[in-house]
């Protein structure tokens, strides 16, 4: 018997923290989520994020490779294996290829931080505030084979202070990150 009837199954992709992944985690064991965390995978088996997902007793792996479709072909036997209906990326610092996209064939969600289009690609802090933006913030997205350009499902925006320096925007932003990850999966699913 399924574990999570009717929920979605998700996995998520992490490099480093995973404070979003905790996020979706705590989210998603509410009896109102749509969605239900299964696998966490990492392309840096060193990633703090998956002691998280080990002691939230979701299954992980932090996978070494050399080349790019190595990790990718194995990520998408595990996507396979566990029979995921949608890949979400948290805090994963590669560009899935176009390859990965089209053979997953299920949607890829992410969060960045800015408030997209306005700076894709990194360091969005430190750009925003060199341009003497009066806001920042962060969208979730679909994922296209065009890097931080997919479909804007939820955005939300924080004022940028005098007194804010890349530090203290990046800590206001990520907590925006937070809240509005697991809410966009919701609606993006309540959509399907
Ligand atoms: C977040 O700011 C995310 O938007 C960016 O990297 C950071 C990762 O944080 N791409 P975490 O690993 O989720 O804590």
């Amino acid at each position: 018997m399924e574990k999570y009837p009717g929920k979605k199954k998700m996995a998520v992709f992490i490099s480093g923290r995973g404070s979003n992944l905790r996020s979706l985690v705590k989210y998603s064991k509410q009896k109102k989520s749509l969605f239900s965390i299964l696998l966490v995978i990492s392309n840096n088996p060193d990633a703090k994020g998956l002691k998280y997902a080990s002691k939230s007793k979701i299954k992980n792996y932090g996978i070494k490779y050399k080349k790019n479709s190595n990790f990718e072909n194995r990520s998408l036997k595990l996507l396979k294996k566990y029979n995921i209906d949608i890949l979400c990326l948290a805090g994963f610092m590669r560009i899935l290829s176009g390859n990965f996209i089209k053979k997953f064939y299920k949607p890829i969600l992410n969060i960045h931080p800015s408030l997209l289009p306005k700076y894709k690609g990194l360091n969005t802090h430190e750009r925003a505030i060199k341009n003497s933006d009066k806001f920042a913030g962060a969208s979730v997205h679909k994922v296209t084979q065009k890097l931080d350009s997919g479909k804007i499902i939820l955005q939300k925006k924080v004022k940028i202070l005098k007194l804010d320096n890349q530090k203290s925007l990046e800590k206001k932003v990520l907590k925006i990150e937070h809240e509005i990850y697991p809410k966009a999966v919701d609606k993006f699913l309540s959509n399907l």
